[in-house]
Order: C-alpha cells, then sequence, then structure tokens
C-alpha cells in the first residue's frame, strides 16, 4: 500500500472544501454509494457458500428474470438510499415504476440505477457491477412530479459505476474529472487508484456481441467488418473483448482506449440497454475523461428519457472510435 493513501471519503471531504462547502450533498451520496459497494462486494463474493445464486423466479420490468444477487443488490441500494434523506426518488432496473422515497425539501436528488449489471455472469464468477446516476431535481420541487422532472428538467450532476472483478472498483465522475477508488479489503475503505482518468483518443479493442452481428444495420455490420480488416498503418484488426457486464467491458475502453457497442437489432430496435441507468451514466464518465458516447447518430447526454426503462442505442469509448462508428452509420445508410 502506498504510504499516503487517500480513502473515497478524503477525496471528497477534500472536493467539498474546494467548492467552498456549501449544500451540495453530492459527496454524501457518493459516499453512500461506496458504502453499498462494499456490502455487495461482500454478498457477491459469499453469494456461492450462501445459496444466494441463481434464479430468484420473478421477472423485472424489461422482461428478464432477475437473479438472487439482482433483488439483494435492488434492496441493497434502495435501503442505503432511503436512509440519507435526499434523495427525493429512485429510478432502478428492478423496480417497475420511478419509486417515491421522500417529500422532503433536502431530498433534492433522483437517483437512477442499475444495482447489478451483468447479472447473467453472477453464476460463472464473471465480473458485475452497479452502475449509478443522480439528477438534480428540477424546478417544480413537488414528489409527485418527480418523473415529469426527469423528463423535462432535472440535471444530471454525478454519474458512475462499480466493477466487482478481481478487485472491487469504485469509478464516479462529479461534473469535474473521472477518478476510480479500488477497495483495500484489508483496509475496509476505497482508496484513490487512478486519478483524473483520460479515456485515449483511439484504442485497438472493440467489444460487441457478435452473435447479434446478423440482426444489425447494414452499416453496422460494414463497421464491424471494418474494424476487424487487417491494415497496420492504422492499427487494425482490432482484439475482441467482451464480458457480457457493460460495467467491466467500458472499464477496459476507459482506460486502454477502443469502442463498446450495443447498437439496435431487430430484437431490440432501440438498441437493448437502458438510457438512463446504463447509457447515460456512463456517458457522463467517459465524456469527462475526453472520450465520446453515441447513439450513433448524436450524443447519448442529448436524449432525454420518457419512461424509466427507455432504452437507446449505444457506441462509448474513444473520441476517435466513436465518431468512426458515427460516419460509418451516416455514410452508408441501412
Ligand atoms: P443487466 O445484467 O443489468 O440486465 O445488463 C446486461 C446488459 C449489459 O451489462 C451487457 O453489456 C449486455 O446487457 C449483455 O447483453 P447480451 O447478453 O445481449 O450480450
Ligand atoms: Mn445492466
Ligand atoms: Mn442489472
Amino acid at each position: 500500500m502506498p504510504d499516503q493513501a487517500v480513502s473515497l471519503g478524503r477525496s471528497l471531504a477534500e472536493k467539498r472544501r474546494q467548492a467552498g462547502g456549501g449544500a451540495d450533498e453530492l459527496p454524501t451520496l457518493i459516499l453512500e454509494m461506496g458504502l453499498a459497494a462494499k456490502i455487495l462486494t461482500r454478498e457477491i463474493r459469499r453469494a456461492a457458500l450462501v445459496g444466494n445464486l441463481g434464479l430468484a423466479g420473478e421477472q423485472n420490468p424489461s422482461g428478464d428474470t432477475q437473479k438472487k444477487l439482482d433483488v439483494y443488490s435492488n434492496g441493497v441500494v434502495v435501503r442505503a438510499f432511503t436512509d440519507t434523506g435526499l434523495v427525493a426518488a429512485i429510478v432502478s432496473e428492478e423496480m417497475e415504476e420511478l419509486r417515491i422515497i421522500s417529500c422532503s425539501p433536502e431530498a433534492e436528488y433522483l437517483l437512477c440505477v442499475d444495482p447489478l449489471d451483468g447479472s447473467s455472469n453472477t453464476d460463472i464468477n464473471g465480473a458485475v457491477g452497479t452502475i449509478f446516476s443522480f439528477y438534480r431535481r428540477g424546478v417544480s420541487g413537488a414528489c409527485i412530479d418527480c418523473e415529469g422532472e426527469l423528463r423535462e428538467s432535472a440535471e444530471l450532476v454525478a454519474a458512475g459505476y462499480v466493477l466487482y472483478g478481481p478487485s472491487t472498483v469504485l469509478v464516479y465522475n462529479m461534473g469535474d474529472a473521472v477518478d476510480a477508488f479500488t477497495l483495500d479489503d484489508d483496509v475496509g475503505e476505497f482508496l484513490l487508484s487512478h486519478e483524473k482518468i483520460r479515456c485515449p483518443d483511439r484504442g485497438s479493442y472493440y467489444s460487441a456481441n457478435l452473435g447479434r452481428y446478423h440482426g444489425w444495420d447494414q452499416n453496422v455490420r460494414a463497421y464491424a467488418d471494418h474494424v476487424i480488416e487487417p491494415d497496420p498503418a492504422s492499427g487494425r484488426p482490432y482484439s475482441l473483448r467482451y464480458s457480457g457486464a457493460l460495467a467491466a467491458d467500458l472499464h477496459r475502453v476507459l482506460l486502454e482506449g477502443g469502442i463498446y457497442l450495443y447498437p439496435a437489432d431487430e430484437d431490440y430496435p432501440e438498441g437493448k440497454l437502458r438510457l438512463l441507468y446504463e447509457c447515460a451514466p456512463l456517458a457522463f464518465v467517459v465524456e469527462a475523461a475526453g472520450g465520446r458516447a453515441s447513439t450513433g447518430r448524436g450524443r447519448v447526454l442529448h436524449l432525454r428519457a420518457e419512461s424509466p426503462h427507455q432504452r437507446s442505442p449505444l457506441a462509448i469509448g474513444s473520441s476517435d472510435e466513436v465518431a468512426t462508428f458515427e460516419r460509418f452509420v451516416a455514410t452508408r445508410g441501412s
């Protein structure tokens, strides 16, 4: 361990001080996410030993059969943020409707969360994640209007993800820079491990479910053919990396460059991934690190959600790679 370890708590306190103190409660919320992530780390690690793998038997609002860990993770996150008193409402992948938490004036934020991302990996000891974002509430201030605010006036102010891999890493952007904190299991703290992350402009990895290739538009297929066409001068062919957990695949692209794609296809005409708790939070992180996040036709962060579980196509990662993908989409027609 380095001599001068910086904990998540100290880093957030320092950011709060630099911002002049004040009533901005985002540091408290990020810290709470850290606590939820520690609890989830413990449960994910021991799940095979305590009967917490496999299916719960219910379907979530997206029609996926919930895993036991999906249900558990949702419970941990909802409980953690309910107890802060700072959250007015929560949109979760695992809950049908936006859930109103508090009508108090202190409850200034809306949380959108994918409590367990990549849950098909749970039973094979693969990487999983948690994806989160916080919106500051808009002007109405009335609890009943939370969904309307999310649609019209709420502002995305912080977002990030937790990756439960060989170690647990929490990555977030509160509007300034992207930092990553790695959980030191012995100390029991998230410690700063990657400061002011920059996503390389180019990369030689691509990440997509190629099993869906024949359902894609011809322009998307042309791009997938392009990246594996040998051209040593431009670093092609690119190497394929795909884990089935967006948070894990995105983390590689963020740190090492490349592109993650989940385009629309015949089964998912709007794309598979959900705007509020998958695409937009990761777009907020990647753009702050100098990368790009696109639907293929425009910025993800320009989209407004009309409903809690709205889907969107996603191309995200190195700015040059995502721009190239956009050119294929724009110029080759479908
Ligand atoms: P979730 O487990 O939260 O439903 O998310 C799964 C998502 C994402 O993590 C991943 O990139 C993608 O779905 C995998 O989809 P395919 O199985 O179609 O590749
Ligand atoms: Mn997910
Ligand atoms: Mn999920």
